[in-house]
């Protein structure tokens, strides 16, 4: 496997862990308990900076080289690239009503917030879960070297502020609790 999509398959794997982390706090609110909003809006602060605008881009790049090789999944591809358009959205709302939560300028209940919190969960799963399952296995099994060599020259190389070498202050909390997650 190209280290791109290694990579890639890697961003998923980190995603899914804050995804759990999401999901225990609309179960803390299922339960009668309190979520951590600040937890909650750091997380969604990391999908709009690191998934939105550096891993999803990167993606884009290469359904547009496979797309050139083989017509397979065209209906799926079409699917997820709009996705790409629409997620962004998704996790500006998210974060905007977490922040209007936490500062007082929406009032929702337990229920309401639970709710929020899950078709958030729901949404990046869905996404996440047919890139992994229809569309990887088939990119790696067509591109070839040739056509990684195209994928390089138009991705460029980012940092992951949360999962990378540097840890960005913003994401102490959330690196603790998903490095407690594995242990
Ligand atoms: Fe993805």
């Amino acid at each position: 496997m190209h280290k791109i999509m290694t990579d890639l398959h890697q961003d998923h794997v980190n995603l899914a862990k804050l995804l759990t982390l999401l999901e225990q706090q609309a179960d803390l609110l299922a339960t009668g308990g309190d979520a951590d909003l600040l937890l909650m809006t750091d997380i969604a602060d990391y999908i709009r900076r690191y998934s939105d605008q550096i891993h999803h881009p990167k993606e884009d790049t290469i359904y547009e080289v496979f797309s050139a090789r083989s017509s397979e999944a065209a209906t799926v591809i079409a699917g997820v690239l709009l996705e790409h358009q629409d997620l962004p959205t998704i996790t500006q709302a998210f974060q905007g009503l977490l922040d209007n939560v936490i500062n007082d300028s929406a009032i929702l209940s337990r229920q309401e917030l639970q709710g929020k919190i899950t078709a958030f969960i729901e949404a990046q799963k869905a996404h996440l879960n047919t890139e992994e399952a229809e569309l990887f296995p088939l990119i790696n099994s067509t591109l070839e070297a040739a056509d990684w060599v195209a994928v390089e020259q138009s991705v460029e190389a980012h940092s992951d502020p949360l999962f990378g070498h540097q840890l960005m202050e913003r994401y102490r909390n959330v690196h603790h609790l998903v490095m407690q997650q594995q242990a």
